[in-house]
């Protein structure tokens, strides 16, 4: 049966569609099934922003495709692995969690990542650089938690 990978951020318009877009072009979909949500739900229903789009479509990837939703406290049962992006984030999932099973599934993305940073940043209020940043730290984390899977 394939790993159940969550990303998970504010909104699920910048960050977390980027990290499922990463993964899933690294990943087999044999072996792994990704998804994303949001802790607020602002946008629901909504496409990724625009600029999270230019970037992954510049690296080759589309997600114009999905739409955002939120974070449920089912997600808890379908999900193996849960990464939060950021602190509020993480301590957000870790509050609706019902119990010790539900909080060992939840981590931050770049934990996974040894690249000195825990946060990756919301880019939402800043300029394009911002998402091109955001885009090679989920990059690089991506390929961490993929690398784990295989040793
Ligand atoms: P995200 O970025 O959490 O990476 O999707 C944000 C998107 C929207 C808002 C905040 C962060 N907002 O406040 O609407």
């Amino acid at each position: 049966m394939p790993a159940r990978i969550l990303m998970v951020c504010l909104g699920n318009i910048c960050r977390s569609p980027l990290a499922e877009g990463i993964f899933a072009s690294k990943a087999s979909p044999t072996h792994f099934k990704v998804d994303s949500a949001g802790t607020a739900g602002y946008h629901v229903g909504n496409p990724p922003d625009p600029r999270s789009v230019e970037v992954a479509a510049r690296h080759g990837i589309d997600i114009s495709g999905q739409r955002c939703r939120r974070f449920t406290v089912d997600d808890f049962d379908y999900f193996d692995h849960i990464f939060a992006m950021d602190l509020e984030n993480l301590a957000n999932i870790r509050n609706l969690a019902r119990d010790d099973r539900d909080l060992a599934k939840v981590s931050l993305l770049l934990q996974a990542g040894g690249q000195g940073k825990r946060e990756v940043p919301d880019p939402y209020y800043g300029g394009k650089d911002g998402f091109e940043k955001v885009y090679r730290m989920i990059d690089t984390a991506c390929d961490h938690i993929l690398r784990e899977y295989l040793t």
